[in-house]
């Protein structure tokens, strides 16, 4: 089957949502196709939490009435080493910014659900995708749906925003991209359990044994997460052994770690990934499909939402005459990539424990965390990065 879209957008994440949400705005349409199921997306465990710039431009799109009923806001974090938990206040270092917790699996649900009760054309389970004649004005999507059919999709461009595992940054030829690579020699092991926080802040805590992140999603919700070996094996860990490490590297005289039924796990490698110019052509790439982070510094989602709030207006521009934003596009989202990318370095780097660390490392990690919490332009530096900087520009 031919049909037509002004803009065919592969990956139905939170890139791809939000862009086919943002052109429609705009008076553009799109064609968006997924190879998930709807529900397989919708409870996929991920990011927790957004930075304020994220909040208003999902407000500013009018998406945010859930968000604002619901999203937890978060004035700072504690970060715990040598025995010691200290607060940094991000509303008295940055001037009043926040974060919100809000659950990835829930900003998918309000952007499926908002897009399906404007008439766009989401398509799921689809398979055998295919973007075909990048280099031209008429770039193609191929797919066969969930019922069987075969489509060729003529756009006039297309979203590559398919994740790290997609195919549209493959399908840009290999000598005109450059990547750069960080693999971390450990990974995360996440859980989500039916136990109200043991915190009011999220503890991002220092431990020899390892880092160890509580986070929250609901007043009734928790979602933690443990350092684990980088090839770990799932079943080497029962649910006693996970809270028993769990309050081990929390652990702080007269404070206790609630313990409950555990809803979730799953181990995430951990990597740096950035790979360069996010545009070939009429395919744009956006969020995970241009660039990872460890997931330590809460940026990926953020990063995500940003690329495809400078990308709406550059095919806008594109699509009626005005190629000048979309030939901006790479070089304005990678200036806040890169500073999302160095952030969340410093931070894993500053709170994990390197396998074969000998003692050295250790101190200086724990020098660097002492002068975080200490002085008040290091405790600004950590706030103003967690918190975000202003969309579109450094
Ligand atoms: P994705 O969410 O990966 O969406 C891509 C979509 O494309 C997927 O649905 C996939 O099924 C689909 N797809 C793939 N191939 C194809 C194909 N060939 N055709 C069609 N569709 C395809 N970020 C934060 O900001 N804050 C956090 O606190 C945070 N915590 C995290 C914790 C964990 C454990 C993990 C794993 C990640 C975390 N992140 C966090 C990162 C964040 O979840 C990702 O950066 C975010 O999902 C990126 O969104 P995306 O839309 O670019 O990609
Ligand atoms: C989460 O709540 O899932 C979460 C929070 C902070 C992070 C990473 C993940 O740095």
């Amino acid at each position: 089957m031919g049909t037509r879209t002004q803009v065919g957008i592969v990956g139905g994440g939170p890139a791809g949502l939000l862009l086919s949400h943002l052109l429609a705005r705009r008076g553009i349409d799109s064609v968006l196709i997924e190879i998930r199921s709807r529900e397989y997306c919708e409870a996929r465990q991920r990011a927790g939490v957004l930075e304020d710039g994220s909040v208003a431009l999902l407000r500013e799109a009018g998406l945010a009435d859930r968000l604002d009923r619901q999203g937890l806001v978060h004035g700072g974090i504690y970060l715990q080493f040598d025995g010691q938990r200290r607060h940094i206040d991000f509303r008295e270092l940055t001037g009043g910014r926040t974060v919100t917790v809000y659950a990835q699996t829930e900003v998918v649900k309000d952007l499926i659900a908002r897009r399906l009760a404007d008439g766009g054309a989401l398509e799921f389970s689809v398979t055998d995708t295919a973007v075909d004649d990048l280099d031209t004005d008429r770039p193609v999507l191929r797919y066969t749906d969930a019922a069987g059919n075969r489509h060729e999709v003529a756009c006039d461009a297309i979203a590559g925003c398919d994740g790290f595992h997609g195919i549209c940054r493959p399908a840009i030829p290999p000598g005109l991209l450059t990547a750069w690579e960080r693999d971390y020699p450990y990974a995360w092991l996440g859980i989500l359990a039916d136990v109200p926080p043991s915190t009011d802040e999220l503890i991002y805590a220092h431990h020899q044994n390892g880092f160890a992140l509580h986070s929250l999603r609901s007043p009734t919700i928790s979602r933690l997460y443990l350092q684990v070996e980088h090839n770990e094996d799932i079943a080497a860990w029962p649910d006693e052994r996970i809270w028993a490490e769990l309050a081990r590297r929390f652990g702080l005289p007269g404070w206790t770690l609630q313990q409950g039924p555990i809803l979730d796990k799953s181990i995430t490698p951990m990597r740096s990934f950035v790979s360069a110019p996010m545009r070939f052509g009429r395919l744009f790439l956006a969020g995970d499909a241009a660039h990872i982070v460890p997931p330590t510094g809460a940026k990926g989602l953020n990063l995500a939402l940003a690329d495809v709030a400078v990308l709406a207006p550059a095919l806008d521009g594109l699509l009626h005459g005005n190629d000048k934003p979309a030939a901006e596009y790479s070089a304005t989202c990678l200036q806040r990539v890169w500073r999302s990318t160095h952030f969340s370095w410093w931070m894993t780097t500053m709170l994990h424990r390197r396998p074969g660390a000998d003692e050295m490392e250790m101190q200086l990690q724990l020098s660097q965390l002492r002068y975080t919490v200490s002085s008040r332009a290091a405790a600004t530096s950590l706030a103003e990065n967690y918190t975000g900087f202003p969309l579109t520009k450094e």
